[in-house]
């Protein structure tokens, strides 16, 4: 596996396999890498003829008060991890080489950036799509590789690549969950073995919803009464910030559950914030739009 650190070095590096006619599979990371990301990396490794994964803990995409100056890392494991996988290239760059004195050019996906997260976490996707599209000029990717956990952020990419017209195709993979459906992250890192364990009723919330759904509840109001009452059985969750059911494309909150939804979850567990969702798909047949459709609907994970 080659490391390189120098952008100018990795976009030269990439220019050459494309002359070649080789296809460049692109797997963004901040390291503290886990069975989500390595994941990503094998599904890369199996649709391309190079694979390039990139750690970089990008400052622009923390607040002042989250955990930039903690967030996890561990260099050694994750270049064993990756060297395990046959990954052609890591990229690694100093912050000075991707954010030089001075640097004052940003991306910003207006309409979608401001939702869910974007509300308790202001500027975070504009830090997200500024660096994603500094990493996307490097690399150079044919295709790159996001997980369907940070499904906003799949969203925001997706839109991006599609008004700027990047000539990259985003593929969004599925969550790898833990035995217990506790979506991977590296943030996990940070629970306690108490909270550790309290964790897991945020994929048990998600799952008993979309049985709720599958029911036949479409109605939001009835869903979000739902899901609160399953988070707060659980002590250890300091703070909902959101649970609902979300329109899949524009990312707003659905009155009725319609073709295509995501049902999502962002919560505090202590002190630490984790998301998760579950994508739900309702067949419904012409003429039957309400909760009398229950045997036309079918969920899909
Ligand atoms: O999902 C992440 O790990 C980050 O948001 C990303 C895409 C690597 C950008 O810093």
């Amino acid at each position: 596996m080659e490391i390189i650190r120098i952008p100018r070095i990795m976009q030269d590096t990439a220019k050459g396999h494309s002359l070649r006619g080789r296809s460049i599979g692109f797997v963004p990371t901040m390291g503290a890498l886990h069975e989500g990301h390595l994941s990503l990396v094998r599904r890369a490794k199996s649709e391309n003829d190079i694979t390039v994964v990139s750690i970089f803990v990008n400052p622009l995409q923390f607040s002042p008060s989250e955990d930039f100056e903690r967030y996890p890392s561990d260099y050694e494991g994750d270049s064993k991890k990756l060297k395990g996988e046959e990954v052609d290239i890591l990229f690694m760059p100093d912050i000075t080489m991707i954010y030089p004195e001075g640097f004052s050019t940003h991306v910003e996906v207006e309409n979608l950036s401001e939702k869910l997260c974007g509300l308790f976490r202001p500027g975070h996707f504009r830090g997200v799509t500024t660096v994603v599209t500094k990493l996307f000029n490097v690399v150079k990717p044919t295709r790159a590789y996001f997980g369907q956990k940070d499904f906003q952020q799949c969203v925001i990419i997706k839109k991006m690549v599609r008004h700027l017209n990047m000539d990259i195709e985003v593929v969004v993979c599925p969550t790898i969950r833990e035995s217990d459906g506790l979506a991977m992250s590296s943030r996990n890192s940070y629970l306690n073995k108490e909270e550790r364990r309290a964790a897991s009723v945020i994929s048990r919330c998600l799952a008993q919803t979309i049985e709720l759904i599958k029911s036949g509840i479409i109605d939001k109001e009835h869903i979000k009464r739902f899901m609160l009452a399953k988070l707060s059985e659980e002590p250890l969750v300091t703070e909902i910030q959101y649970a609902s059911v979300y329109d899949a494309e524009n990312l707003d909150e659905v009155e009725k559950v319609g073709k295509e939804a995501i049902v999502a979850i962002a919560l505090k567990i202590g002190s630490t914030r984790l998301i998760d969702n579950m994508l739900v798909k309702v067949l419904i047949k012409p003429g039957e739009e309400s909760r009398d459709a229950a045997e036309s609907l079918y969920t899909d994970t």
